[in-house]
């Protein structure tokens, strides 16, 4: 599946989105080392620290099939335009070796990173020696 076709994925996983709160739907792609994907979307709490981000999501479905390389992370928002994850998610990502994350660019287009312009000098498994 191309960028564009895992973009409209992502659109899709969001229209789940469990967002009362923020009102600000998120959908998230993995595509696997494997070419498997995963998706996920933001699922909020009355207890907000407690809500968990579409990536965080979708990575954690992948992991718990299995997966522990990542080859591409694709994010869309419903209800903005610019959609780059959040710190934690970054961080999150950068344990399964993800290796491009793709976001939308607000004016219907897409933009690709390569993980380490998203993470610079980032803290991994391997920094634990
Ligand atoms: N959100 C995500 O799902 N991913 C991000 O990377 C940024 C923020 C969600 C969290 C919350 O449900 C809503 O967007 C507003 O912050």
């Amino acid at each position: 599946m191309n960028d564009e076709s895992l973009m409209q994925e992502a659109r899709t996983a969001a229209e789940a989105s469990y967002s009362p709160y923020s009102r600000f739907r998120v959908g998230a792609v993995v595509v696997a080392d494997d070419g498997a994907i995963y998706t996920g979307c933001n699922v909020e709490n009355a207890a907000y620290g407690s809500s968990i981000c579409a990536e965080a999501n979708a990575i954690s479905s992948a992991a718990a099939n299995g997966v522990r390389r990542i080859e591409s992370v694709v994010i869309a928002c419903l209800d903005g335009g610019e959609c780059y994850p959040c710190g934690n998610c970054r961080q999150i990502m950068r344990e399964f070796a993800v290796e491009r994350v793709v976001v939308q660019d607000g004016e219907g287009g897409i933009t690709v990173h390569e993980f380490d312009e998203i993470l610079p000098n980032s803290f991994g498994p391997e920094s634990l020696g």
